[in-house]
């Protein structure tokens, strides 16, 4: 299997030169200013800027990563030879250890000697009004026997900063040729010497009046798309053919032979991405990550609609995405996989296809009429764009429709805010929510008695139970979790008693504060859309960390013993999704 031997080359090469392996971190990323993961780099963030050590953490300066990666801009373009939206970004990266002539001589002997390949021709930085031209990146290449090194400027060869603020710097890409003879861009080696105190889009404004810092220590920040690597070392023309796409996409042939190429290789990267979205704790729904994993999904169901597919799809590559990838990332799972890709066809098959039929009765669209499309049948935008008959949506610009689209959304704020004004929220983490000093209590006490709970149901229902929201008032504890089927009334009773035992025990609940990838090898729980910061507080409940009743990653508040939190009950439980149950619960007191 060619793809797990460059696998392994990739980080054995990098491991011999001195970098520590570390696995790659979630697709929900710890930078809530990002949706997704996107970049092997935004895990390594705060040792760009000295506010983590490499060396204490990692044990080096130097760091090799094979990072799922999630790139909504890429969406248009999947279909051709290159793009994808979820990809594997090869990298290695340096925070002070080293710099451009090791970064390039690593770059070019890993591709021209470790895996016999040829250099098209190289780019480097052009310069600009504050940066100037990457001549050192030039001479390093022509030492190296390069010589067809091309210049492009901030757009193009200079990265960063992700989210709203970040490390960035000029880049030099490693360009090669597929069978096709096409060149495409396999590696961007990124020398991280700035920091920029805003956004990339504010960056290229030209216009913004933040100013490029430099980091005090100049890192090193490199991304290869593993299957673009593939298919330019196993000698294909597009990705899809290299061993890492060819069994979905021969999957999706044999259950529906004659679609058209550029039909398979949407399925088949959609399809691929939401395995690996749900198994990361994506669910669908109508904003931000779960918004673009409904839309994956829903393009899916009107392919299927549109192309007559009648073969389960959703649960056969479900299948095949985990025999090629489940023994590299443990957490794909088949099962959550299919049921909440099931669940949205369920729910959404029926519209969705009614939506379609009304689309194909239209002459003239608008993006009003988009819109009315997507709110009543859910139909998302890009699939209206390329359903419209004879291409009348074409013309329709995504910002029309999202200027619908925040219309509609300001209309309804305006009545949550009515709802909900006048509350003077002293505290509110999202989860917790209390207006007084008595609720603050009352909350605290909820928090830890839904720790207490999710240990609990895990000790009675198995480690299949994970948590999938919670939303604390001064009323109840409700949470989500996973799990296929209604509690039976044993069940209950024995978290039930789990807890009270527990609290009966009157034991302290305490933190320990440590790096996150040290936090999750504790075996704290932790997963509820994973957005956590690299340093992280562990919340245990017993008398040490190691013998806890109870531990998670978590950012408080809690009370300080169990003792007299009162007589935790589970009042009521439901189905909010395939696969998901909720429970309300409350501790009953005479405070
Ligand atoms: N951070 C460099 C890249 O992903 O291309």
């Amino acid at each position: 299997m060619k793809s797990e031997e460059v696998r392994k080359k990739f980080l054995d090469f990098f491991q011999d030169r001195g970098h520590a392996v570390v696995p790659s971190s979630s697709l929900i990323p710890d930078d809530p200013s990002v949706l997704l993961t996107s970049a092997g780099m935004q895990q390594f963030k705060p040792y760009y800027t000295g506010d983590a050590d490499s060396d204490k953490d990692f044990g080096s300066k130097n760091t090799v990563s094979i990072q799922k990666s999630f790139r909504t801009t890429d969406i248009d373009e999947v279909g051709d030879s290159t793009h994808l939206t979820l990809l594997e970004m090869m990298g290695n990266f340096s925070f002070g250890g080293y710099f451009k002539k090791e970064a390039i001589q690593y770059a070019h002997d890993f591709i021209t000697k470790e895996l016999g390949l040829e250099i098209s021709y190289v780019t480097i930085f052009e310069g600009s009004r504050d940066v100037p031209k990457d001549e050192e990146s030039r001479e390093i290449w022509n030492s190296l026997g390069v010589t067809d090194i091309r210049e492009e400027g901030l757009e193009d060869v200079f990265w960063g900063p992700t989210g709203n603020a970040g490390p960035c710097g000029p880049t030099t890409e490693i360009y090669c040729k597929y069978a096709s003879g096409e060149d495409v861009e396999v590696w961007n080696i990124v020398f991280n010497q700035f920091f920029f105190p805003g956004s990339r889009e504010e960056l290229l404004s030209g216009k913004s009046k933040k100013k490029l810092e430099p980091l005090e220590s100049p890192g090193v920040d490199t991304g290869m798309g593993f299957e673009r690597l593939m298919a330019v070392f196993e000698g294909q023309s597009s990705i899809y053919e290299t061993d890492l796409l060819e069994p979905i996409v021969s999957k999706i042939k044999e259950l529906k032979p004659g679609l058209d190429e550029k039909v398979v290789r949407v399925l088949a990267d959609h399809l691929r991405s939401s395995c690996f979205l749900i198994s990361d704790g994506v669910l669908p729904s109508n904003k931000e990550a779960g918004y673009i994993l409904r839309r994956l999904i829903r393009k899916v169901i009107g392919y299927e609609i549109k192309y007559d597919i009648h073969a389960n799809l959703l649960t056969e590559i479900s299948k095949v995405v985990v025999e090629k990838y489940g023994h590299i990332y443990k957490n794909l799972d088949e099962k959550s996989v299919s049921l909440v890709l099931e669940g949205e066809k369920d729910k959404f098959k029926t519209a969705l296809s009614k939506g379609l039929k009304e689309l194909a009765d239209y002459k003239k669209l608008t993006a009003k009429d988009a819109f009315r499309l997507y709110e009543t049948y859910g139909l998302p935008f890009d699939l209206i764009k390329e359903m419209a008959p004879g291409g009348i949506g074409k013309s329709i610009k995504q910002s029309d429709f999202d200027k619908e689209f925040e219309r509609h959304q300001k209309v309804s704020r305006a009545g949550a805010e009515k709802k909900f004004g006048g509350h003077g929220l002293i505290l509110d983490t999202g989860e917790l929510k209390a207006t007084n000093k008595i609720e603050l209590e009352k909350v605290t006490r909820l928090h830890t008695a839904t720790h207490l709970m999710q240990a609990a149901l895990r000790k009675v229902l198995g480690d299949q139970v994970e948590q999938r929201g919670s939303d604390i008032t001064v009323e109840r504890t409700r949470f989500d979790f996973t799990f296929d089927r209604k509690l039976t009334d044993e069940e209950v009773k024995k978290v039930e008693n789990l807890v009270n035992g527990v609290i009966e025990k009157d034991l302290p609940v305490n933190f320990e504060e440590m790096p996150l990838e040290k936090a999750k090898k504790t075996g704290a729980l932790y997963f509820f859309k994973g957005r956590y910061p690299l340093q992280v507080k562990v919340y245990y409940v017993g008398e040490s960390l190691d013998k806890a009743f109870s531990k998670e990653l978590c950012g408080g508040p809690h009370v300080e013993r169990t003792g007299g939190m009162g007589i935790f009950e589970i009042k009521k439980q439901q189905a909010v999704a395939e696969g998901i149950r909720r429970v309300r619960a409350d501790l009953k007191t005479d405070k």
